[in-house]
């Protein structure tokens, strides 16, 4: 399977922090913030990976990364001129995932565990129906992110950033599609805050009931913000991947 790994945007969010920086080359513990679902998917066996960040940020992604060979992985970019969404950015990945399913991690979100596990289940069920697979994790400040709501066990839409959140989980940044997803980015309408959600991608799925989900067991960051950087920062203090040679020393 092929992983994408959207990390455009202009970080306003963490401003001053990014007015020279892109926020994906933030430290997180012992390493940049984009190390993390780098290492995540080529954990999961996912090495072949589309990297889409913005023009301003390209060559210091680049001069951090390269071709992909020191983490173990081989990674082709992606440009996105404009902060348009992430459902945008992952628009831009058409041609690199060539019609196969494919799975998408934000570069700002950091978890305890690999991906093997979902990996293995959105392999079955692409090969029987295809759709798309979302992950969950139950948080106390679920109006932060994107929340399910849910009818018995299945998700049947997912509101962006509710002030009232029809329940306490957040989708975290990890999803699982089939090829007919760039169908569906097509069709989409900015939202209020003028991009392209990821949630209304979500709900193009829930509304043909092949929306999937899975439930997240370990830890999981969204270093996006102040406080979600922080807290990142604090959950993935001890966290050192043996595979990377001579990182940390
Ligand atoms: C994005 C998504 C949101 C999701 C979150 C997970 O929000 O829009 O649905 O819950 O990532 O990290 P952002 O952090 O870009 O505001």
């Amino acid at each position: 399977m092929k992983g994408v790994v959207l990390a455009g945007g202009t970080g306003s969010r963490l401003y001053p922090l990014t007015r020279v920086t892109n926020k994906h080359l933030l430290p997180v513990g012992r390493y940049p913030m984009i190390y993390h679902p780098l290492l995540r998917l080529r954990r999961a066996g996912v090495t072949e990976i589309g990297l889409v960040t913005s023009p301003e940020h390209m060559g210091d992604v680049v001069n951090l990364l390269g071709s992909g060979s020191r983490l173990g992985v081989d990674l082709t970019y992606r440009v996105q001129d404009e902060p348009g969404g992430i459902a945008q950015a992952l628009g831009l990945c058409e041609s690199f995932v060539g019609g196969e399913p494919f799975v998408v991690v934000l570069g700002d979100n950091v978890l305890g565990e690999d991906l093997t596990e979902e990996v293995a289940a959105f392999e079955t069920q692409a090969a029987s129906g295809g759709g798309a697979r979302v992950l969950l994790k139950e948080v106390h400040d679920p109006e932060r992110y994107g929340v399910p709501d849910f009818d018995g066990d299945r998700i049947t839409r997912v509101i962006e950033k509710p002030s009232n959140p029809p329940s306490s989980f957040s989708v975290i940044g990890i999803y699982f599609y089939d090829a007919s997803v760039f169908d569906f980015i097509r069709t989409l309408s900015p939202s209020q805050r003028g991009e392209l959600e990821i949630s209304d991608v979500s709900n193009r799925y829930a509304g043909l009931g092949k929306l999937s989900h899975g439930i997240l067991s370990s830890w999981w960051g969204d270093a996006g913000t102040f406080e979600g950087l922080e807290e990142a920062n604090k959950l993935a203090r001890d966290l050192v991947y043996d595979e990377l040679p001579g990182v940390p020393d």
